[in-house]
């Protein structure tokens, strides 16, 4: 294993190159070299190579990548499709958006290797609605993919053909989860399917489908130049690999930084020039606002999925979202609270209702008009939606409550001191 601090640029290692977008660049910088290491083996091998490189899914969830590949169905002469996940949404993601801007030649390497894998002639790109610089980017690096031979039928002489659409949505973070995006690809109103049947048995059109986000599809290539050994070289034993960790808020230098997984956040400061000048580290989130925000006592954990897990977070996205002493935990957890609130698809009721009565309760405390009784609702709520919503929404939307209420309960008390009387009078029977 290397020093898990350092690591030269893989999937950045082109973002200052002149022009990196085109082609020529792409080429110059020995792009497609992972796509002819690919088609010179069968397409089963490549599935292996990504599994005995560990690789696990960047989206959020960590899902081993070749695992999931191969739970593709045996081929039965229909269509099998891979969809990339590119509605990055998550509060603080912001690492596929800049990779796509980029490198797009890159994730249609990435998108053509595993395509050429698990034996799909027509792969997708869904695109959250909103970026639409990446849309234009991304409709004339798969043109220029075309018109150099790589998309298209009989791919590099191979015998492989492969089709790329992108699609933009509409902007809805639901569309991030893996089945409400195919709804949403199919046309309808974007909201998740009951699971299983996962996508890699029935998905898109009910077919076989592997969907796989933009940092994981972007990571073949170079698996496939360098060899499942050289990507296990880095980052930890059962989180192999490197990623890109989104440093935002109140860092001297906040930006993406690639570094091999296990990394610290001290180490990731250091790299960023440390907090703004004058004040301290308060608390920050290791993956999005949807995992169990950390404090400064968690500086030195490494970022991999068990370290994470075993302090009581998730390593998420990666999206290091930083805050010093001047921020108030009550007044950003109002804020994430009112996004989840705001991007509940409303098909079920714990995270529906549960979102709404969330920031209602929060917003008085964060006003100081919350009463004695407050704290309790509100784990109570979080109670009532964790592991009770349909999706990873509602999960998600606790997280940042709960865990704030454990490292800061004392300024979620401060604003509770309005007698509950003055709050619901007697005839009013609700408490909220
Ligand atoms: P999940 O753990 O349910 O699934 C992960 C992946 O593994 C999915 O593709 C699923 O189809 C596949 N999978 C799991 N078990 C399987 C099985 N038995 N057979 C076949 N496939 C299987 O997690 P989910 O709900 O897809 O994602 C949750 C994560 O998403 C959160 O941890 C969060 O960090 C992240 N997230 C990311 C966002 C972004 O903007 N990138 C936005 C919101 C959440």
């Amino acid at each position: 294993m290397s020093d898990v601090t350092t690591l030269t640029p893989v999937l950045t290692k082109d973002w200052g190159v002149e022009q990196s977008w085109t082609m020529r660049a792409y080429l110059d910088g020995g792009g497609y070299a992972g796509l002819r290491a690919a088609l010179a083996q069968a397409p089963g091998d490549v599935i292996t190579a990504v599994k005995d490189s560990g690789l696990r899914g960047r989206g959020g969830a960590g899902f081993p990548t070749g695992m999931k590949w191969g739970f593709l169905p045996a081929p039965d002469g229909g269509p099998r499709y891979l969809v990339i996940n590119a509605d990055e949404s998550e509060p603080g993601t912001c690492k596929d958006i800049p990779l796509m801007m980029a490198s797009p030649q890159l994730l249609i390497e990435g998108a053509i290797i595993t395509s050429y894998a698990i034996g799909c002639s027509h792969a997708f790109i869904y695109l959250r609605g909103e970026v639409v610089h990446v849309y234009r980017r991304l409709m004339r690096a798969v043109e220029e993919a075309y018109a150099a031979g790589y998309l298209g039928k009989n791919i590099m002489g191979s015998g492989f053909d492969l089709d790329i659409t992108v699609h933009a949505g509409a902007g809805a973070y639901i569309c991030g989860e893996e089945t409400a995006l195919l709804d949403s690809l199919e046309g309808r109103r974007g909201q998740p399917r009951l699971k299983p049947p996962f996508p890699a048995v029935a998905g898109l059109y009910a077919r076989p489908t592997v969907v796989n986000n933009v940092e994981t599809i972007a990571s073949v290539p170079a698996i496939l130049k360098g060899g499942p050994q050289w990507f296990r070289e880095m980052g930890t034993e059962r989180s192999p690999g490197f990623g890109i960790f989104s440093l935002s808020g109140h860092v001297q230098r906040p930006g993406q930084y690639e570094a091999p997984l296990g990394i610290t956040l001290r180490r990731l400061l250091e790299m960023a020039g440390g907090i703004r000048e004058g004040h301290e580290l308060k608390f920050w989130t290791p993956g999005g606002s949807s995992t169990p925000i950390f404090t400064a006592e968690h500086l030195d954990i490494p970022l991999d999925y068990e370290s994470v897990a075993a302090a009581g977070s998730m390593l998420g996205t990666r999206a290091l979202q930083i805050f010093d002493e001047t921020t108030s935990v009550v007044r950003a957890v109002t804020r994430w609270t009112e996004f989840y609130k705001h991007e509940s698809c409303g098909k079920c009721t714990p995270c529906r209702e549960g979102t709404f009565w969330l920031a209602q309760v929060l917003r008085r405390i964060e006003a100081g008009k919350g009463t004695s009784e407050d704290i309790d609702l509100l784990l109570d709520l979080c109670d009532n939606i964790l592991g009770r919503a349909f999706c990873a929404l509602g999960d998600g939307a606790t997280s940042p409550i709960t865990s704030a209420i454990k490292y800061f309960r004392e300024e979620f008390e401060a604003g509770t001191h309005t007698p509950a009387d003055e709050l619901f009078p007697p005839e009013r029977s609700s408490k909220f």
